[in-house]
C-alpha cells in the first residue's frame, strides 16, 4: 500500500536557507516553501501540513509573533511547529518553547540530524493522535454505557411511581428547547455554554430518583397524604441526590452524574424560596433545579389524573406564567412563554377519570396536592391512584 509522504511547511526568509531545507527534506517529504509568515497563512488556506519548520527573525512577522497566531487559530493550533534560527542563545530557545514549538533547532544544521528530529516529532505527534483517537472511543463507551445505566434507572422509577413511559421523554425534550432558546438568547450563557446539552437532558431522567426509597404506603397512597406522610415524601430529593452521589467519584465520573444529582436534590425548590428540601430562593437554587420545575410542572398539569382533567396547553401555560417570579425563575418564565407553542403536545392525554374531577393544581398550602404549591408535582401516569406530589 503506497503511503502518503508527510507533508512539511518551510518558512525562512533566506532563499539559501529554504534551498538548503528543501535540499535536506526532499526525497521523504512533500515539502511547501513560503518566504514569510503572511505567506505561509496564506498557504495554509490551501495546504494543511504535518509539521512546520519556522524561522524565527523574518520581516514583517516574526517567527514568535507568527507561532502566536497559529497557536491561537483552531485550525493551525495542533500543528508542530519546530523553529529553525541562527538565534542561539538559551533564552531564545525558552522564549521559543514556551510559545508553543515542539523543539528549536539552531542553524547551521546537519541533514541528518533534521532529518532525525522530524522524524521524531511526527512519531509522537501520530502516538498522541492514536492515543486522543483511544481515550475518545472509550470516553464515549463509558457515556453510552452510563446513558443506559440511567435509561434502566428512570424505568425503574416510572415502574415504582406507576409512571407510564413517555413522562420522561417528554421532560427531556422541554428541557432541550428551554436550553436551545437560553442559548439563542445568550440567558445564563456562562453556565451554559459548559454545559453538554445532550447529557443535560440525560440527567433529568433521574430526577425522581428517590422515589425507589418512599414507602408503597406513601408513595401510592390513593388519597391525601398527612403532613407527616407529605414530609416523607419531600424526602424523595434528598434520597435521589444520595444514591445517585454514589456514582461520583468512581472511574464512570462524568459530568451527567453531577447534574442528575442536583436536578434531583433541588427539582421541587422555588424562585421565593417556599420550596424544599433546601428552602433555596432566587439563582441559589442551581439553574439545573430552575429548569427541571418548568418541565415537571408542565408535563404534570398536562397530564391526566384520577383526581382531575388535564389542563390544556394553554392552561398550563397560563398557569406557569402566574408562577413568575414566586415558582419560577423570572428570566426562565420569559423564555417559557415565548417558546410555549413550541412545546410538543401530548400524544396520550391518559385514561378516564376514576372519580369526578377536580379543577386545577390544589391550594398552596395543600401538601396532597400538586401544582403552583409549595409542592411542584412529580408527574404521574393516569392510573388508580393520585399520587403526585
Ligand atoms: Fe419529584
Amino acid at each position: 500500500m503506497d503511503v502518503k509522504p508527510k507533508k512539511i511547511m518551510l518558512v525562512d526568509d533566506n532563499l539559501t536557507n529554504l534551498n538548503d531545507g528543501q535540499s535536506a527534506l526532499a526525497g521523504q517529504y512533500e515539502v511547501f516553501l513560503a518566504t514569510s509568515a503572511p505567506k505561509m497563512f496564506k498557504l495554509l488556506g490551501r495546504v494543511t501540513p504535518d509539521l512546520i519548520l519556522l524561522d524565527v527573525e523574518m520581516p514583517d512577522v516574526g517567527g514568535y509573533e507568527a507561532i502566536r497566531r497559529l497557536k491561537a487559530d483552531a485550525a493551525t493550533a495542533s500543528i508542530p511547529v519546530i523553529f529553525l534560527t541562527a538565534k542561539n542563545s538559551i533564552e531564545n530557545e525558552l522564549e521559543g518553547l514556551s510559545l508553543g514549538a515542539v523543539d528549536y533547532i539552531t542553524k547551521p544544521f546537519s541533514h541528518q540530524l533534521l532529518l532525525k528530529r522530524i522524524e521524531r516529532h511526527l512519531m509522537v505527534e501520530a502516538f498522541n493522535h492514536d492515543l486522543q483517537r483511544l481515550v475518545d472511543e472509550k470516553t464515549s463507551t463509558i457515556v453510552s454505557m452510563q446513558a443506559a445505566v440511567f435509561d434502566l434507572l428512570a424505568e425503574v422509577v416510572e415502574f415504582r411511581d406507576d409512571v407510564t413511559g413517555g413522562h420522561i421523554n417528554r421532560t427531556q425534550r422541554y428541557i432541550g428547547l428551554m436550553l436551545e432558546a437560553m442559548l439563542e438568547r445568550g440567558l445564563y450563557l456562562p453556565q451554559i455554554s459548559r454545559w453538554d446539552f445532550r447529557l443535560i437532558e440525560l440527567s433529568s431522567q433521574l430526577h425522581d430518583l428517590g422515589k425507589v426509597a418512599i414507602r408503597d404506603s406513601i408513595l401510592l397512597k390513593p388519597g391525601k397524604l398527612t403532613p407527616e406522610e407529605f414530609e416523607e415524601m419531600k424526602r424523595h430529593t434528598t434520597f435521589g441526590a444520595k444514591i445517585i452521589g454514589r456514582m461520583e467519584g468512581g472511574p464512570t465520573d462524568l459530568n451527567f452524574i453531577a447534574h442528575a444529582k442536583i436536578m434531583a436534590l433541588t427539582h421541587h425548590e422555588r424562585w421565593d424560596g417556599q420550596g424544599y428540601p433546601g428552602g433555596l430562593s432566587g439563582e441559589a437554587v442551581p439553574l439545573e433545579g430552575r429548569l427541571m420545575a418548568f418541565a415537571d410542572v408542565y408535563d404534570a398539569l398536562t397530564s391526566r389524573r384520577p383526581y382531575k382533567q388535564a389542563a390544556s396547553h394553554s392552561e398550563a401555560v397560563d398557569i406557569i406564567s402566574q408562577g413568575r417570579g414566586s415558582q419560577f425563575d423570572p428570566l426562565l418564565t420569559d423564555i417559557f412563554l415565548d417558546i410555549a407553542d413550541r412545546w410538543p403536545a401530548k400524544a396520550d392525554p391518559g385514561p378516564a377519570l376514576a372519580g369526578p374531577p377536580e379543577p386545577g393544581p390544589g391550594p398552596a398550602d395543600d401538601p396532597g396536592r400538586p401544582g403552583l404549591s409549595s409542592s411542584p408535582p412529580c408527574p404521574r401516569a393516569p392510573g388508580p391512584q393520585p399520587k403526585d406530589r
